[in-house]
């Protein structure tokens, strides 16, 4: 793993964003798996620069999301579509119709969750895949757990992730309980990953992370097996690695 420790959120975001641009520059027609979630906040912003300014052009890219909660359509405003959107794609020059997010509206969310997974592979699979990580080491919404799955499917959300996602609604309450994911295998078979975290809240995952033990009590470690990963942590993300 090639790991990079800037000084704080901002200059992560845009190192964040210099990675994607280089792999969409090398390669125009790049299949991009994105996130949702305050960490990518910051560097969709700075890709909407580049793209204003002309350092990168999103005309022929594809992109993919990494999660939906179920039960919200893409135009509540919690959901990832809704984000995804307004944080990045509403922004930018890329083509409407070539971005997927898993549908939350799904009657059988494992069935769309395999032909979400079979359209990524016809697609040619992801190019760079882009990952925050959760406080409990979660990977999109792949939560600790004595087993994890391989293919994108329907997921209950764990006390900790509902809890701190809640800051996004009007209480616990109203967070959705289950969420279509992306499984470990198919973010695996991504070409390259690229994590981001920042704050003091993120620095115990980071510490499994670069453990050299491998857990599904901690997903994130999984990544250990890949090998084109680039990490890009603030310092208070780093300030527990040695
Ligand atoms: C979002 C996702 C989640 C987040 C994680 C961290 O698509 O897959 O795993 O990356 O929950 O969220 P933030 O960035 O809000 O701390």
């Amino acid at each position: 793993m090639r790991l990079i420790v800037v000084k704080d959120y901002d200059e992560m975001s845009k190192a964040a964003a210099k990675e994607m641009a280089a792999v969409v520059n090398s390669n125009p027609k790049a299949i991009l798996g994105l996130a949702t979630g305050g960490t990518p906040e910051g560097m969709y912003k700075e890709l909407i620069r580049m793209n204003k300014a002309g350092e990168i052009d999103f005309k022929d890219v594809t992109s993919v999301n990494l999660d939906e909660y179920v039960g919200l359509g893409g135009d509540h405003p919690q959901s990832y579509r809704y984000f995804m959107n307004n944080h990045l794609l509403d922004h930018i020059n890329i083509d409407k119709s070539r971005t997927f997010v898993p549908n939350g509206l799904a009657e059988d969310v494992n069935e769309e969750g395999r032909k979400y997974d079979q359209m990524i592979d016809d697609l040619g699979g992801i190019d760079m895949q882009l990952l925050g990580v959760g406080t409990n080491g979660h990977i999109a919404f792949n939560e600790p757990d004595g087993e994890l799955v391989a293919g994108t499917h329907l997921t209950g959300l764990t006390k900790s992730t509902i809890e701190s996602n809640s800051r996004y609604f009007d209480s616990e309450d109203d967070v959705p309980k289950t969420a279509v994911t992306m499984g470990l295998g198919q973010i695996m078979k991504s070409k390259k990953i690229l994590l981001i975290a920042s704050g003091e809240n993120k620095a115990e995952a980071m510490k499994e992370l670069f453990s050299g033990k491998i857990s599904t009590s901690c997903p994130v470690t999984m990544l250990q097996m890949h090998k084109d990963v680039t990490v890009i942590l603030d310092e208070a993300a780093a300030s527990l690695l040695k």
